[in-house]
């Protein structure tokens, strides 16, 4: 970053179960060079996807409380659509002022983008089993009238964890997470641009987004993958420039990258670095450990 740009002070907090997050603030990253950013890592605390609708709303909450500490945020995106799908409107509840920006799985576009009209939606138990998710299902299905559409939905156990795990052991261990891919999309039918043929494929986990190579080659080059990380960045452009001109924020200058990102995590702080090196092409020096919790990565319940 220029050693001249002008940077709004307060950060925007950016939050998932782990890693996958990271996708959406690239994202962010481009859209909005000028911004800070405090992105937290929950991973001592993942998969959320496995986890109960309490225990995510719980750390939720307790994660926002933290960036509001570090940071004083002007707004919150919650880069997880495991959280966005239990937690986000009790997260708008408690904090009336901060806005919240969540992501959910790309359902609309996806529909302007079939030919076959077979869409294939992967996600995690928790996103693809709630009442939000249930709820944006039948509200697209509707819209679409009389585009028949069909969505062929999979919950994909576990891939979150690989891809986590995959980063914290060695970047070029894809073993477990290209088994894990394969199963299930041998379970959802056939991939490509023939009649009946899944034809998009929409990547209803930000984890997901990481393992884009290996969903690549097992669905073929005619297979559209759609994630929802550039409409989340200009979702937030939008809503973050309206809360700065209402706070009228003071800016100042950010020398180094480490001054306008931080990263945090609960889990490993090796994992980070490498997923922050090689996907943001950050140093090390952005990345910090929150004290006080577990060093890896927790079961699920
Ligand atoms: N990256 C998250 C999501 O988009 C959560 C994955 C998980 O922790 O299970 O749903």
């Amino acid at each position: 970053m220029p050693p001249t740009e002008t940077i709004t002070e307060r950060a925007i907090g950016v939050f998932d179960s782990g890693i996958g997050g990271l996708s959406v603030l690239q994202a962010l990253r481009a859209e909005m060079p000028q911004e800070r950013f405090i992105y937290w890592s929950d991973s001592a605390f993942a998969p959320y996807g496995e986890r109960s609708d309490a225990f995510v709303i719980e750390r939720s909450h307790d994660i926002t409380e933290q960036l509001i500490a570090k940071g004083k945020v002007k707004c919150v995106v919650v880069a997880c659509n495991t959280a966005t799908a239990v937690a986000i409107e009790s997260l708008r509840q408690q904090y009336p002022q901060l806005p919240f920006v969540g992501v959910e799985p790309a359902l609309k576009p996806a529909i302007g983008i079939t030919h076959t009209g077979r869409v294939g939606v992967i996600g995690t138990h928790g996103t693809l089993q709630s009442a939000r998710f249930q709820k944006l299902l039948s509200t697209v299905q509707q819209e679409a009238s009389p585009k028949a559409c069909e969505f062929v939905v999979q919950a994909c156990k576990g891939l979150a964890l690989a891809i986590e795990q995959q980063t914290e052991k060695a970047q070029t261990d894809v073993h477990e997470v290209e088994h894990l891919c394969q199963q299930y999309l041998h379970a959802m039918g056939s991939f490509g641009k023939g009649p009946g043929e899944i034809d998009s494929l929409v990547l209803g986990c930000t984890h997901y987004v990481f393992a884009q190579d290996i969903l690549r080659r097992l669905v073929g080059p005619d297979v559209h993958l759609i994630s929802t990380g550039e409409a989340v960045a200009k979702q937030t452009q939008r809503l973050c420039a309206t809360a700065t001109n209402s706070r009228s924020a003071q800016t100042t200058e950010f020398k180094q990258a480490a001054d306008a990102i931080q990263l945090w995590t609960t889990g490993s702080l090796r994992a980070l670095a490498h997923a922050a090196e090689r996907w943001l092409q950050l140093p090390p020096e952005c990345c910090h450990r929150v004290e006080g919790t577990a060093s890896t990565i927790g079961p699920s319940l």
